[in-house]
């Protein structure tokens, strides 16, 4: 059985990613620091403590679970945060947090399996965002991580691709998950305002269902138009 990691798998994205590879019959491992907040139970999933911001714990997670398993066919880099609001007010912890979470643990975790995925002839996953694109107000710093990994992931592959790696980046726009929870403002209800996790998870399925030799290396997935919601302060949870 083809194994898959997917960072950030109890919410959101990377939860309709990794349900979606369990459907497609891999065995998946799932990082996060809450798995309370999924009801996701699998015999083919297995939910793993992992904080990405902890080095340590990242590079021990990684080399168990390659103990156990063998082989990795898929990593997702998807775990992220944002943070958002004029950069000058911008606390130094939540850049610190954006740059580890978003930036750091995906390049020390591609390193950490890229042998593994070099033998399988595998698949790199890298969730960035529309922002890597479109630089704007609000949100430099995020804005940079995601260019950041989008530059990784395509540096990454011109360097790979030889060995049969394939580096796929994945540039949703607003999606409706918990990732606004903190913000001030959220993605519209409307079917057409918004993207969804499994709208996602379809673009994931897509580039790995490619035949081998061909390689989707980027998607970007839009709402038909744009409407973002402001927020009033009580609607907003606290850190
Ligand atoms: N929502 C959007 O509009 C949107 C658009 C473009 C790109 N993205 C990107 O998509 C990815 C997933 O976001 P989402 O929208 O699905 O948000 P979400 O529902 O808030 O999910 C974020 C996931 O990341 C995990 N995570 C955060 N910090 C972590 C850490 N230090 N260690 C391990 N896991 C951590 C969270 O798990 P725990 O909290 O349990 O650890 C959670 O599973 C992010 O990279 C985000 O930047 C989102």
């Amino acid at each position: 059985m083809d194994v898959a990691l997917v960072t950030g798998a109890s919410s959101g994205i990377g939860l309709a990613v990794a349900r979606r590879l369990v459907e497609m019959g891999y065995g998946v491992y799932g990082y996060a620091r809450d798995h309370g907040k999924a009801s996701f139970r699998h015999e083919r999933y297995r939910p793993v403590d992992c904080d990405v911001m902890d080095t340590r714990v990242l590079l021990e997670r990684t080399e168990a679970l390659l103990r156990e398993t063998g082989g990795l066919k898929i990593l997702v880099n998807n775990a992220g945060v944002g943070f958002f609001g004029p950069h000058a007010t911008m606390a130094p912890d939540r850049i610190e947090r954006m740059v580890r979470t978003n930036l750091a643990a995906p390049m020390i975790l591609t390193r950490a399996t890229l042998k593994h995925l070099e033998h399988s002839r595998g698949f790199v996953i890298n969730i960035a965002s529309t922002a890597a694109l479109n630089p704007g107000p609000f949100g430099a710093a995020y804005g940079a991580t995601k260019a950041g990994l989008h530059q990784f992931g395509e540096a990454l592959f011109s360097e790979v691709r030889k060995s049969g790696i394939r580096v796929v980046t994945l540039f949703p726009d607003m999606t409706r998950t918990s990732f606004y929870d903190h913000a001030d403002f959220e993605p519209g209800e409307a079917p057409d305002a918004h993207i969804t996790p499994e709208c996602v998870a379809d673009a994931v399925a897509q580039a790995v269902g490619q035949r081998e030799g061909t390689v989707i290396t980027q998607i970007a997935i839009r709402p038909q138009r744009t409407q973002v919601v402001r927020k009033g302060p009580s609607q907003k949870k606290k850190d």
